[in-house]
């Protein structure tokens, strides 16, 4: 059995995972603000330092996987946040286990999209190039600046939605481009994205009631007429993570009940 690290473990889709590979016989090393083996803040650097020093600690150097889920959503009121949460966490912290994850021999690793990546006509050309530079602090006052610039009424609403299903966005091209670069292909450590669409979570609900929930009332169409729950995510997560799963890399998958697909049927 295997030893992976979950990050967001304490909810959603994140506890959904970790629960699923502990039924799975594995050792799984959670993290996340709290109520994790690892606590930290991931939205900074010292707090992903700390957590990739401590996790490396737990696995004695040798990883088999890692679930990059913790994040934040469009309702988070400050666009910073979102791009050091949402980009950087998975970026930094995926770079820092990346030696661990080669010495199993067949490392795996999923990281969290969304679909709002291809569904939201919001994207932020210019955030996508701080972010894929590597630029914290040039993204995080660009995605500040242009929150403020928002119309009102998406401020009213989804305050970060832009810098969210940006952040999101340039995550899965950071994956595909990162996939098959030698430094992971080559060491065999498999690089792939899950890419949700709405799943009744802390997250989706923004302290809302999810008996209010009307799929057929909801802001994108949703052609199974129901919502995700983490468990849904947490299957394919899993899938992902098998050590069988050794001919899939720089993938996004889309799990979001069909939305991607009748938003943009010709997309292939
Ligand atoms: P959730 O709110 O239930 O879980 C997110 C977890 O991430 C929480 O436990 C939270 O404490 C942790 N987290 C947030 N900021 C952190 C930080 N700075 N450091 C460490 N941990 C931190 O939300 P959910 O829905 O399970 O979200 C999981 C992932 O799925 C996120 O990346 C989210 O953006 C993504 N997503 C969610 C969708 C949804 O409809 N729920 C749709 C598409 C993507």
């Amino acid at each position: 059995m295997g030893t992976h690290v979950v990050t967001g473990a304490a909810s959603g889709m994140g506890a959904a995972t970790a629960r699923v590979l502990r039924e799975a016989g594995h050792t799984v090393i959670g993290i996340d603000l709290r109520d994790a083996d690892i606590t930290a803040d991931l939205g900074t650097d010292e707090g992903r330092e700390a957590a990739v020093s401590e996790a490396l600690e737990r696995c004695a150097g040798r990883l088999d996987g890692v679930a990059a889920v913790a994040g934040v959503g469009p309702s988070m009121p400050d666009a910073g946040t979102v791009v050091s949460v949402n980009y950087f966490n998975p970026v930094r912290l995926l770079e820092g286990l990346l030696p661990a994850l080669a010495a199993s021999g067949a490392g795996r690793v999923v990281v969290i999209g969304s679909n709002s990546s291809t569904t939201v006509p919001m994207i932020d050309d210019q955030l996508v190039g701080h972010l894929l530079a590597g630029d914290e602090e040039a993204a995080r006052e660009h995605a500040r600046a242009a929150q403020d610039a928002a119309p009102a009424a998406v401020r009213a609403t989804s305050p970060t939605i832009s810098a969210y299903a940006t952040t999101k966005f340039a995550l899965a091209r950071w994956a595909r481009r990162t996939a098959v670069t030698p430094e992971w292909a080559r060491r065999g450590v498999l690089l792939n994205v899950v890419a949700p669409g709405a799943v009744v979570t802390p997250l989706m609900l923004a302290g809302g009631r999810p008996e209010d929930l009307d799929a057929d009332a909801f802001p994108t169409p949703m052609p199974l007429g129901v919502f995700g729950n983490p468990e849904d995510i947490a299957f394919w997560v899993h899938q992902f993570l098998r050590p069988e799963a050794r001919f899939t890399t720089g993938a996004v998958l889309c799990v979001d009940g069909g939305t991607d697909a009748a938003m943009r049927p010709d997309a292939q």
